[in-house]
């Protein structure tokens, strides 16, 4: 039996990583460490949380001490990590909040897996789970490979590349066996609205305006969150020691065709006229530092592990729209209390 603790799991990726591994391998015990921040949400597990190989520690990643208790308690043979403060605009605001969980929060549980670990890595692996804006920005042309030099451009990226170091680090270092998966913008169920999807959705259906920030040609790859889940099980399970693997979705928008795609979609559903939706659409000051296009080469993770994405971008939207239109209250729960003053800050 594995014991394996994935970090974040109460957020958006996370949640669909741990239900995978726990309706998967029922033999595995799968604990779920979060510190439930406003993006954590356990909301996003109740379907699966009395099943017996399921447990939820409530931890913050950043208590040194607190991560060697958990990890000498619970033995994990693995660590699949997604905690993270993960929005490009709230780094913007709040930088040392991704100094402390996205750099701080890694080494912690790097040397809770090596203390206990202790040289004995037989069975053991560190999977960190990292994203495609480690690599910085594209032109208009060109991908991103596991080559691509790190060259990042908001406190976001730049802490997300500074624990990918880390991690790379005590490969080289203790020869921890590890890996790595940088991966594209991730879409689907339980997207907090802070991002441009479920924001746009949840917009639409308050009949508020779709701020589109700059011009609305940036550019980004947008891959399935299900897909994603998938990707991380076959990297965490197959994937070659202190190696990294690019995960994307072949599938790259320009932010206002993707809204526009988006306002179709939504219109349809609801059965409003067409065009409703689009009148929404307001351009607004741009993001500082932003990234004009990011586009991955998946073929890596395809080639060695014979991954590829399972739904086109229209499927997976639409799913997602279903679901959030089945989850009228999960979006109203999420956007009560903090999201107002959030948002009246960042949209004023
Ligand atoms: P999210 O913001 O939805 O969830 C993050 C989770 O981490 C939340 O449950 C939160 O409570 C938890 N957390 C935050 N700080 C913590 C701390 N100090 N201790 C313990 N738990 C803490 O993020 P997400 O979009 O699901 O992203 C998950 C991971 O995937 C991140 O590492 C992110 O960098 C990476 N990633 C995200 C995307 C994307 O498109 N969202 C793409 C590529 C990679
Ligand atoms: P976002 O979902 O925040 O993801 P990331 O910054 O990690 O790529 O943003 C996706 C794109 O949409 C990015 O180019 C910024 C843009 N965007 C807007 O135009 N308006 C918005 O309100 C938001 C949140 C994002």
């Amino acid at each position: 039996m594995k014991t394996i603790i994935i970090t974040g799991g109460a957020g958006f990726i996370g949640s669909h990583v741990v239900r995978e591994f726990v309706l998967k391998y029922p033999d595995y015990k799968i604990i779920n460490l979060d510190a439930l921040t406003y993006a954590g949400n356990l909301e996003n597990l109740k379907d699966i949380e009395t099943l017996p190989n399921y447990q939820f520690i409530k931890a913050d990643i950043v208590d040194a001490k607190l991560m060697l208790d958990i990890f000498e308690n619970y033995q994990p043979d693995g660590v699949i990590h997604l905690a993270a403060e993960s929005h490009v605009d709230r780094s913007i605001s709040n930088p040392l909040d991704f100094v402390m969980t996205n750099v701080i929060g890694t080494v912690n549980l790097l040397n809770a897996a090596k203390h206990i670990w202790k040289d004995d890595y037989t069975g053991k692996r560190f999977h960190h789970v990292s994203t495609d804006e480690v690599y910085g920005t594209l032109g208009n042309e060109g991908f991103f490979t596991e080559n691509t030099a790190y060259d990042p451009h908001s406190p976001y990226s730049a802490s997300k590349a500074s624990s990918d170091h880390f991690v790379r680090a005590y490969q080289d270092t203790y020869e921890m066996p590890i890996v790595l998966t940088n991966c594209s913008n991730n879409y689907g169920p339980n997207h907090f609205p802070e991002k441009l999807i479920p924001l746009c959705i949840h917009n639409i259906l308050n009949k508020k305006s779709l701020p589109i920030y700059g011009d609305g040609k940036f550019t980004r790859d947008w891959l399935y969150v299900k897909d994603h889940a998938k990707a991380i099980d076959l990297v965490f399970h197959e994937g070659k020691d202190g190696n990294s693997y690019n995960v994307g979705g072949f599938n790259e928008w320009k932010n206002i065709d993707l809204v526009k795609e988006l306002c179709k979609q939504m219109d349809e559903k609801l059965n409003n006229p067409v065009g409703t939706s689009e009148q929404l659409i307001t351009f607004v000051k741009d993001r500082p530092g932003h990234d004009l296009r990011y586009a991955i080469d998946a073929t890596k993770i395809n080639q060695e592990l014979d991954w590829k994405p399972s739904v086109t971008f229209e499927e997976g939207l639409s799913k997602t729209i279903d679901w959030f239109l089945e989850n009228k209250e999960w979006l109203e729960n999420v956007t009560s209390g903090d999201y107002q003053n959030y948002y009246e800050k960042q949209y004023k």
